[in-house]
C-alpha cells in the first residue's frame, strides 16, 4: 500500500481532538460502572447493563480472547474508543480486581491523563494509591470523581484533605455535594453557578435533568429548593472553599500538581455529564514525548510509536502475540512498513487491530492518542519504538517492583533450557519479571499481582513445556541499586552479596522483607539509590 504523509493541518485537527485516558481506581470504587455510563454518553454502547454483565466474564470489550474467558478472567486491558462532541476518545482500560498486574501499571505510560474514582465511603485507598504514584512519575493530569454520594459518606472536606495529604495533589472541587446518602439532594455546580438535582433514573435508566441557576447564594430561593438546613450548610461549605480552598487552576492541572474534584453516584448516571464534559474541554490530546534523542511531538508527519504491552494466547496454536502500540506521531496506515529499531528490521503492519468507535468499520488509518494491536510471534516487546525513519528509542515505559515472589523448581531437570527460554521471553513480553541471585542458579518470578504466576505457569507449560514448581518467597518487594559513588556501591554489593539479585538485563536489585527493611538500609546507605522502576533499555 502506497503510504502518503498527512497535511499538516489534518494532523493537527486530528490530534486536537483526541483523548486518551485510563481510570485509577481500587477495586468496587466504581470504575465500571463509570465506564459504562461514559460509553453510554459517547453512543458506543446502546444499553445500560452491558458492560456490567459481561464484568462477570472479564472484560467487557476483549472478548476476543476465548482462552482467558474460558477462566472467567482476562489477563489483558483493551481499549474502548468512544466520541463526545467533537472528541474521539480512547479509554484503556486498567485491570483492577485480581487481574491488577503490571499491566496495570504500563498502560498509564501510554495515557495523556487519567480519571481517579474514590469510593465517598472508603476514600483513598491502597491501588489508588499505588496507580498515582506511576501518574506521577510522568505528571499525568487527573480528574477526580468521586462516587456513592448516594449512600452516607465521608465528609468532603475529609475526603479532599485525603486526596491531598495521601496523594500529594491540590483538590479543587468543581461541584460540590448537597447532603448525602438518603438526604442527598444533588450537587452546586461551582462553574455554572447552577444546583442539579438528584433525581432518580425512570425504569429506562434515564434521569430527568433539573438545575436551578443560583448565583448569589443568600437568595432565598436556595432554602426554598433544598430547605433551610441545607442550605445553611451549602452556604458554609462554599464559603470555606471559596475562603481556603484551591480555584481550578488549568496550568496546574495539566502538570499533574491539581486536580479538580466531581461529586456524584455513577450508579445512578449522576454528575457523569459533567465530567465528561469537563474533561473533552480540559484533558490534554496527546502531546509531545521524550525519546533517548529528543522530545517527539505528535505534530510531526513521521509516524511513530512504542509498545506498551504485548497480550498473548489470542489464538495458541500459532503463538501469537498482539503487541499493544500507541501511536505518538504522524498517521498509521494499515500495511504500513515500519522500522524495528531495536533488532534493525522493516515490519509490515499488514494486519493490525485499529481499535475504533461503533459504526466506523473500515478505518484503515489512525492517529496520534490511538492504540493499533500489531500481531507478531514474539519479536516485539515492551517499550519497542516503530517508526517510519528516524531511529528513535521512546523512554518512560519502565519495570515497576513487583510485590510477590516466587522461586521456580524444575520437575525434570532435561527442560532447564526451555525452562530459561520462556522465562526470558515472557519477561520480554511483560508477562511476569525474573530475577537471579548474584551468587545463585535459583530463577525467582516477581509480579505486581499473583495472578501473573497462574498465567506464568499455565504459559510456560503449554508453550514451552515446561512442569514446574512454584514455592512463594517471603519478601514483600524489590529495589534497583544504584550509586553515582561506585566506591560505595562495591561496598555496599560486597555487604549484601547475598541478598542481591540481577534482573533479566542484568541490572542489580536487592528483595526485601519488609518495607521496613527497606527504609532501614536506606537510612544506612545514604549513598545508594534504591530504585522503585526501571526504565526498559
Ligand atoms: P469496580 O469496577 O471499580 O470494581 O466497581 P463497579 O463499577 O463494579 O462497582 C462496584 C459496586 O459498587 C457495584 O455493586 C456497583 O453497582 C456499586 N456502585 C457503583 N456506583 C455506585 C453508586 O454511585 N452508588 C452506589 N450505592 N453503588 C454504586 P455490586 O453490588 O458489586 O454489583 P451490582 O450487583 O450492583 O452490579
Amino acid at each position: 500500500m502506497s503510504q502518503t504523509t498527512p497535511s499538516e493541518s489534518q494532523l493537527a485537527q486530528e490530534v486536537r481532538k483526541r483523548r486518551t485516558f485510563g481510570i485509577i481506581s481500587h477495586p468496587d470504587a466504581g470504575k465500571t460502572t463509570l465506564t459504562e455510563k461514559l460509553l453510554l454518553f459517547g453512543g458506543a454502547i446502546q444499553m445500560a447493563g452491558s458492560i456490567k454483565a459481561k464484568k462477570a466474564q472479564r472484560h467487557a470489550r476483549s472478548d476476543w480472547m476465548e482462552v482467558e474467558q474460558k477462566r472467567g478472567i482476562s489477563v489483558a486491558s483493551s481499549v474502548m474508543k468512544f466520541l463526545y462532541q467533537d472528541c474521539e476518545i480512547n479509554l484503556l482500560d486498567t485491570p483492577g480486581h485480581q487481574d491488577f498486574s503490571e499491566d496495570t501499571y504500563r498502560v498509564l505510560t501510554a495515557v495523556d491523563s487519567a480519571l481517579m474514582v474514590i469510593d465517598s465511603v472508603k476514600g483513598v485507598e491502597e491501588q489508588t494509591r499505588k496507580l498515582m504514584d506511576v501518574c506521577r512519575m510522568r505528571s499525568t493530569p487527573i480528574m477526580t470523581f468521586v462516587n456513592k454520594l448516594d449512600r452516607d459518606g465521608r465528609d468532603p472536606f475529609e475526603l479532599l484533605d485525603e486526596i491531598e495529604n495521601t496523594l500529594g495533589i491540590q483538590a479543587s472541587p468543581l461541584t460540590w455535594p448537597i447532603g448525602m446518602g438518603k438526604l442527598f439532594q444533588g450537587v452546586y455546580d461551582l462553574v455554572n453557578q447552577e444546583i442539579r438535582f438528584f433525581t432518580p433514573p425512570d425504569d429506562k435508566g434515564r434521569r430527568p435533568e433539573e438545575r436551578a441557576v443560583i448565583k448569589d447564594l443568600d437568595d432565598s430561593k436556595l432554602d426554598e429548593l433544598i430547605g433551610s438546613a441545607a442550605a445553611e450548610s451549602l452556604r458554609q461549605d462554599l464559603e470555606l472553599i471559596h475562603g481556603a480552598g484551591y480555584p481550578f487552576d488549568r496550568d496546574a492541572y495539566l502538570e499533574g500538581r491539581q486536580t479538580p474534584v466531581f461529586f456524584g453516584s455513577a450508579v445512578n448516571n449522576f454528575g457523569v455529564r459533567e465530567l465528561l464534559e469537563t474533561f473533552v474541554k480540559e484533558a490534554p490530546p496527546p502531546r509531545p514525548r521524550p525519546a533517548s534523542t529528543r522530545e517527539v511531538s505528535p505534530l510531526e508527519q513521521e509516524f511513530s510509536g512504542f509498545v506498551f504491552k504485548i497480550q498473548a494466547n489470542m489464538d495458541p496454536a500459532h503463538r501469537d502475540r498482539i503487541a499493544f502500540m500507541r501511536i505518538c506521531s504522524g498517521r498509521f496506515q494499515r500495511g504500513m512498513k515500519v522500522r524495528h529499531h531495536r533488532i534493525g528490521k522493516d515490519i509490515q503492519l499488514s494486519n493490525a487491530i485499529i481499535f475504533m468507535a461503533q459504526d466506523r468499520a473500515g478505518v484503515e488509518e489512525a492517529w496520534p492518542g490511538d492504540i493499533i494491536g500489531v500481531h507478531n510471534h514474539g519479536i516485539l516487546k515492551i517499550g519497542d519504538t516503530l517508526s517510519s525513519k528516524e531511529e528513535l528509542q521512546f523512554l518512560g515505559i519502565p519495570n515497576f517492583a513487583p510485590e510477590f515472589f516466587q522461586r521456580v523448581f524444575l520437575k525434570n531437570p532435561i527442560k532447564s533450557k526451555q525452562l530459561e527460554k520462556g522465562l526470558v521471553q515472557l519477561t520480554e513480553e511483560g508477562a511476569i519479571q525474573l530475577f537471579r541471585p548474584v551468587g545463585g542458579n535459583d530463577y525467582i518470578l516477581g509480579a505486581i499481582g499473583s495472578l501473573q504466576f497462574d498465567v506464568t505457569a499455565a504459559r510456560l507449560k503449554a508453550e514451552y513445556g515446561v512442569d514446574a514448581a512454584y514455592e512463594p518467597l517471603d519478601y514483600s518487594t524489590v529495589r534497583w541499586i544504584w550509586a553515582r559513588d561506585k566506591k560505595a556501591l562495591e561496598k555496599f554489593r560486597k555487604r549484601y552479596f547475598n541478598s542481591l539479585v540481577q534482573d533479566v538485563e542484568g541490572y542489580p536489585a536487592m528483595l526485601f522483607a519488609t518495607r521496613w527493611r527497606l527504609e532501614r538500609t536506606r537510612e544506612e546507605w545514604p549513598e545508594i539509590e534504591f530504585l522503585a522502576s526501571r526504565e526498559q533499555q
